[in-house]
């Protein structure tokens, strides 16, 4: 019989052993004044360690590039001050007996032109166009991909040199890595665009530099979303054989696991199957994944974006049978773990009553 139990027991693959299946979502927080993660952002992620969380995937952090954001607030990784910070954070997670992942990114085209921290730096994409077909600048060069490439590997790098568990690449909603992706933003007509398998070939070059920078044993998750922080309705794949099609090259290229981002778990993927996103990549891909999308709230997060709504606490059998048959290994929590670092060991205690809510207002406090 399933039983929220389910969500902790042990989960191991290749090098990565961890104690249950909760996965801290990561979440875009704005603490780390001019990108230097500080002592609240420590506590902060040592707090989840401490209360159970499985497996910490930091808020996207910025690899070495001008235009990787639009805010200075958001953590670099990359200069001494930044990875400093990041070291002390894995190191008092590791205390508390915690894993922890950072996770990757560069938003690509959404940087809205003239922003900080870097004014002058124009946003750059595959097509330098915005999704909704803005020209923002010039497509990539070759050689403005070649940097990237690396400074992607070069996080990767970093990462495990100041003790990091593995890596999350950011590859979802919209930014960089999806805008290679996705046929909106990728007009390309070189070898970095046209069909899928060439929209797919900057992250292969991405995983590839980043496997040969961290070696075999080091875990290279990828954050995927079929939906676009622009455009929810947006599919990259319409079809089973169409998501095969593109996750097969980033299997080959090295992918442990796989991160499937949606906003509501239990939505099946394609009609004529109950699978969800990422029910549909292990069976495609025979890798591991991670689902994610209101787990433990009653309402969904684009929600909190669109209408500054809140959601209330949620039982979650549904999703520890689905975890019990296979479905997925890894369950993200986002929102309900901002809120209350004790989420994973109130639901393991079956202390229902003494769950948070989630409101809006709890973004204003690293809780
Ligand atoms: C405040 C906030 C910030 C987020 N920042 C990121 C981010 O930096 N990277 C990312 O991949 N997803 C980000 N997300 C999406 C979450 O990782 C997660 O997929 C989403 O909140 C759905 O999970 P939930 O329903 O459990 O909250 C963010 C979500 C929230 C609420």
């Amino acid at each position: 019989m399933s039983s929220i139990q389910s969500l902790f027991k042990p989960f191991s693959a290749g090098p990565l052993s961890l104690p249950n299946r909760v996965v801290m979502a990561p979440m875009t927080r704005g603490f780390s004044p001019n990108g230097v993660p500080g002592e609240d952002v420590v506590a902060y992620y040592r707090r989840r360690a401490e209360n159970g969380v499985g497996l910490i995937v930091t808020e996207g952090t910025l690899i070495n590039h001008p235009a990787a954001t639009d805010n200075p607030n958001i953590p670099n990784f990359h200069g001494e001050a930044a990875l400093n910070g990041w070291a002390k954070v894995v190191e008092a997670v590791h205390q508390a007996g915690g894993k922890i992942v950072p996770q990757i990114w560069h938003v690509g085209t959404t940087r809205k032109v003239g922003s900080h921290p870097n004014p002058e730096a124009l946003p750059i994409g595959p097509s330098g166009v915005t999704a909704e077909g803005e020209v923002v600048n010039e497509p990539l060069t070759e050689a403005e991909i070649r940097d990237l490439v690396a400074a992607y590997a070069q996080a990767a790098a970093d990462a495990k040199r100041i003790g990091f568990d593995g890596i999350e690449l950011h590859g979802a909603h919209g930014y960089l890595i999806d805008q290679f992706f996705w046929e909106k933003t990728n007009k390309r007509t070189d070898r970095y665009g046209g069909d899928m398998l060439s929209r797919t070939r900057f992250a292969v070059e991405i995983i590839e530099a980043c496997r040969q920078a961290v070696g075999p044993d080091f875990p290279i998750i990828i954050r995927l979303s079929q939906w676009k922080s622009s455009e929810y309705t947006a599919k990259l794949a319409k079809t089973p054989e169409e998501l095969g099609q593109f996750l097969a090259p980033l299997v080959e290229a090295g992918v442990d696991i796989f991160h499937c981002s949606t906003r509501r778990f239990w939505e099946p993927e394609f009609e004529g199957s109950e699978l969800n996103f990422a029910g549909w990549t292990k069976k495609l891909t025979g890798k591991p994944t991670i689902t994610v999308g209101s787990v433990g709230l009653d309402g969904d997060f684009m929600s909190l974006f669109t209408e500054g709504k809140g959601a209330e606490n949620a039982n979650v059998d549904d999703l520890a049978s689905r975890l019990d048959e296979g479905e997925f290994d890894l369950v993200a929590v986002g929102r309900a773990l901002l809120v209350d670092p004790a989420w994973a060991d109130k639901v393991r205690d079956g202390r229902q009553d003494e769950l948070i809510p989630f409101t809006p207002g709890a973004l204003q406090t690293l809780h």
